[in-house]
């Protein structure tokens, strides 16, 4: 892909974060808690330990950011960078409401990062890596900036049709909206451009780094079926699109959704499978 394809591309990308930011921020407490599973397997894979200088990319609302932030300790920093600053509202009020001192906030793609060669021993991204467009430049970049023998590991979502909570939301908003390919605001496509087994595993031999594995991590929580479990996600996912729809549809969408979920109910469960992939690889010390 050439230079200005990408830029137009992050451009876009960059326009449809800033637009979700404020959606993001009013749940930013509440995913964290959700999704603090996700954290586990990407934080192990990382190697994280005490005293490190870790760089999350693609930051958003704060995770694993915070997590990490509390695991390196006072004598380790967190430098947390996203594209849209909107989208760091919520960590920044996060970080300062869990007093910690161990954490920079920076505005920066991937593609640029603003740090010199040989910074970290860690660089962590959560859902992020598959938004550029360029993955594989990313892995460079991340390359770039890591100490020679450190770590990178990325976690992407796996096929779409293999986490419950999209195969749900696609089909709500196909019946109530039309075909997803014709409604600009929502990108349900973008987020699993990494989700074909191996597709993470190249980007990031192609970015140059060794030692690289890939590995498919799985989910299967029961949750309370009478308890809003999808409505963080939901507004994450369709808040922007719906911002200037009106009431009739944001209603007739979240119903559609309810009754999708209802469907597939059991007792007062509702099992939710999760497909999430991650890849991980090493900076060569020769
Ligand atoms: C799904 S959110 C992930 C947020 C957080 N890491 C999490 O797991 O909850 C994706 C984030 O990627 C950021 N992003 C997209 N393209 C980027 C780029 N080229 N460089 C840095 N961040 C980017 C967006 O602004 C957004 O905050």
């Amino acid at each position: 892909m050439d230079t200005d394809t990408i830029r137009r591309e992050t451009e876009l990308v960059r326009a449809d974060w800033a637009g979700r930011g404020r959606h993001w921020d009013r749940r930013a407490d509440e995913i964290a808690e959700q999704a603090a599973r996700m954290n586990a397997p990407l934080i192990e894979a990382a190697d994280i330990a005490p005293g490190q200088q870790v760089c999350d990319i693609a930051t958003g609302a704060g995770e694993p950011a915070l997590s990490v932030a509390a695991l390196v300790g006072t004598e380790g920093r967190v430098f947390a960078t996203d594209l849209c600053p909107e989208m760091m509202l919520g960590a920044r009020r996060r970080a300062a409401a869990q007093g910690l001192r161990n954490i920079t906030f920076r505005t920066a793609d991937m593609l640029a990062l603003p740090d010199s060669d040989s910074a970290f021993d860690r660089v962590i991204c959560r859902f992020g890596l598959m938004f550029c467009p360029a993955p594989a430049r990313a892995a460079a970049e991340a390359l770039r900036v890591l100490k020679p023998g450190g770590r990178v590991a990325y976690l992407v979502w796996g096929p779409r049709e293999e986490t419950t909570m999209f195969v749900v939301f696609v089909a709500a908003a196909e019946a109530v909206l039309g075909p997803l390919d014709e409604v600009e605001e929502i990108d349900l496509a973008r987020p699993f451009s990494l989700g074909t087994p191996g597709a993470l595993a190249s980007a990031l031999t192609e970015g140059g780094l060794t030692d690289v594995e890939e590995r498919e991590v799985r989910f299967a929580p029961r949750v309370p079926a009478d308890a809003p479990f999808w409505q963080a996600q939901f507004d994450m996912t369709f808040g922007r699109a719906l911002d200037g729809a009106g009431e009739a549809k944001r209603h007739a969408l979240k119903e559609a959704v309810a009754a999708g979920f209802e469907h597939l109910r059991e007792e007062d469960e509702v099992p939710l499978s999760v497909h999430v992939r991650i890849g991980t690889g090493v900076k060569p010390t020769g």
